[in-house]
């Protein structure tokens, strides 16, 4: 969220304006809707599945488009280069919040962002074990936000945290590879499963913006959503249940981590604006990790045998 900040507040001050997808990791959602707006920042949220929507919103003081793709926690995508060629245009800044991908799956400035921004809490550090933010950006970006604005608010890594993601980046590419292989058998048989109603996971055919997730990305990443019969109960039950995976918010762990958005990580977003944004309230989140995918998926069996 440091270098969240640091982004927005290097390119917008009072008066100005964002357009955003609407759906967003619950802090990001929180900063647009709570605390930028305090400090004179208005923002648009607007449907990110069709890139329109962006244009429509933008205003004459639209400073900074803003983008996660896919989208925490409902995995939708954004078309990338459809939205890039209207900031182009525009001439407004594209940011790309490229957490869930990584640079091993997706690469947003070769597609035409600006800038762009990663939880290295999550994939890069890749162990659960450092709190830590990246932005990636043209030199001139870098060192206004670094001079102007992270400087002055301090959102700064400590050197221990920085020598763990130099660690963990040793090893990015074949965790997120093996990440996406363990997902897509988890996904496949979560689709399968009787007590699973809906399962969304971009290399799945059934996900509705699977063409798009072959065309922007190399690999599908390793989070997957789903709903089970029962609803929020049953969830419950299962996230209260499962041995292997852990219940936790945070993803990109090596460990496979489970978690309830409604209640935990997307908590900041009102009952409506969680419907809106189609995060369903039974919505359970797994971010898979690097066990055998067998173990995993036995975990998750013995937990649905409960409800
Ligand atoms: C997509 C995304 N962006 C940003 C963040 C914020 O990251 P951090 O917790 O490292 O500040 C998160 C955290 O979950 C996230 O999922």
């Amino acid at each position: 969220m440091a270098a969240c900040t640091t982004a927005v507040l290097t390119l917008c001050g009072s008066g100005d304006h964002i357009v955003s997808g609407d759906t967003l990791y619950g802090g990001t959602h929180q900063l647009f809707t709570h605390t930028l707006p305090r400090l004179g920042i208005a923002v648009a949220e607007v449907d990110a599945t069709d890139p329109a929507n962006f244009e429509r919103a933008i205003t004459p003081a639209t400073k900074l488009l803003y983008v996660e793709t896919p989208a925490n926690p409902t995995l939708v995508l954004t078309d990338l280069p459809a939205v890039a060629a209207i900031a182009r245009r525009r001439g407004i800044p594209l940011l790309v919040d490229n957490t869930f991908c990584t640079p091993v799956l997706q690469r947003p400035l070769e597609m035409g962002a600006d800038i762009v921004l990663h939880s290295a809490t999550k994939y890069i550090g890749g162990h659960g074990d450092a709190i830590a933010g990246i932005l990636v950006g043209s030199s001139e970006f870098i060192t206004r936000a670094r001079f102007e604005t992270l400087r002055d608010i301090g959102g700064c890594i400590s050197p221990f945290n920085a020598w763990l993601l130099i660690r963990g980046l040793k090893t990015l590419a074949v965790r997120v590879r093996q990440h996406g292989e363990n997902a897509m058998v988890v996904a496949k048989w979560l689709e399968k499963h009787p007590k699973v109603t809906r399962v969304v996971y971009p290399g799945l055919p059934s996900h509705p913006q699977h063409e798009l997730a072959k065309r922007q990305q190399t690999g599908f990443g390793g989070l997957i959503s789903f709903l089970i019969a029962g609803g929020r109960d049953a969830g419950r039950t299962v996230m209260n249940s499962v041995e292997l995976c852990t219940l936790a918010v945070s993803l990109g762990d090596v460990d496979t981590l489970i978690e309830h958005p409604a209640t935990m990580t997307h908590s900041t977003y009102s009952e409506e604006d969680l419907l809106k944004v189609g995060i369903d309230p039974a919505m359970v989140r797994l971010s898979v990790g690097l066990e055998d995918p067998e173990d995993i998926i036995a975990d998750l069996a013995q937990a649905f045998a409960r409800i």
